[in-house]
């Protein structure tokens, strides 16, 4: 029932990647999860889930009265989330035509997850429109922090109930070292809600390539930690201090 679109101000911050592992972290909590690829032209989801082989239908069918919302969905091997695949050839999906197929699953499923596209375009406003709560992503750079501030204030415009913060990649070793914002001063720099911070984890990538999000990663605890504050509306996190060792 509840509508979460997952987006950012500048592109390749980790949107995919999030929906997709916390979408896994829901279903893992025993919730109906449904992720969505807003990313329509370019389909991403998929991929990063390690679906795409096995999807027949898509969006661009269901727009097209192919088949029903529900017959386009793809079973992730990795949980029991379901995944709408974007098509290649429906860049022109008006807002409220998404927003139907969003509208349509979101009475089946406890979560719908959307998966925004990079930049502030017709496809942000698609993504947005169609959800209650945003989640910005931001990396702690300089450069998507300003982007993120744009966003923020973007989403600001829009009817949601609720909009808050993760902060991805975040580095311990260059926090400490003064070389990296930590994700709770990105927070107060935005004036956001954080309600996430998610380490910098090679494994991320390495399992992405497999289609899987990794069972035993740096990553792991901060994603379960990001799904327990969604399903319980909560704001608990854990700043990534660097360890001290004691011969230092
Ligand atoms: N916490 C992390 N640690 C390490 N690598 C990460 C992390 N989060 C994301 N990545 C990597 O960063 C790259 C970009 O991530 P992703 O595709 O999720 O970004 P995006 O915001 O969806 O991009 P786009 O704006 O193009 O849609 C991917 O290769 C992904 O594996
Ligand atoms: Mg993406």
């Amino acid at each position: 029932m509840r509508k979460i679109v997952i987006t950012s101000g500048k592109g390749g911050v980790g949107k995919t990647t999030i929906t997709a592992t916390l979408g896994r972290r829901l279903s893992a909590d025993g919730f109906k999860v449904a992720l969505i690829d807003g990313d329509v032209g370019l389909n991403n989801l998929d991929v990063a889930m390690g679906v795409e082989s096995r999807v027949v239908y898509d969006m661009g069918d269901v727009l097209a009265g192919r088949c029903r919302p529900f017959q386009a969905l793809v079973a992730d091997s990795d949980s029991t989330a379901r995944v709408l695949p974007s098509s290649i050839d429906s860049a022109d999906v008006s807002a409220q035509a998404f927003r139907g197929i969003v509208d349509t699953l979101a009475d089946a499923f406890d979560f719908v997850l959307i998966d925004c596209p990079a930049g502030i375009e017709n496809g942000f406003h698609r993504a947005v429109s169609s959800a209650d709560e945003a989640i910005v992503v931001t990396t702690p750079s300089a450069s998507a922090i300003r982007d993120a501030d744009k966003v923020l204030r973007l989403l600001s415009t829009y009817n949601l109930k609720s909009i808050s913060l993760v902060v991805n990649r975040v580095r311990a070793d260059l926090v400490a070292k003064g070389e990296m914002l930590s994700a709770i001063e990105t927070a107060k720099l935005l004036h956001a809600t954080l309600i996430g911070i998610i380490p910098d984890d090679d494994v991320i990538t390495i399992y992405q390539q497999l289609g899987k999000s990794p069972e035993f990663a740096p990553s792991k605890k901060a994603f379960s930690l990001l799904a327990k504050n969604i399903e319980s509306n909560d704001r608990v996190v854990i700043e990534t201090a660097r360890r001290r060792r004691w011969w230092r």
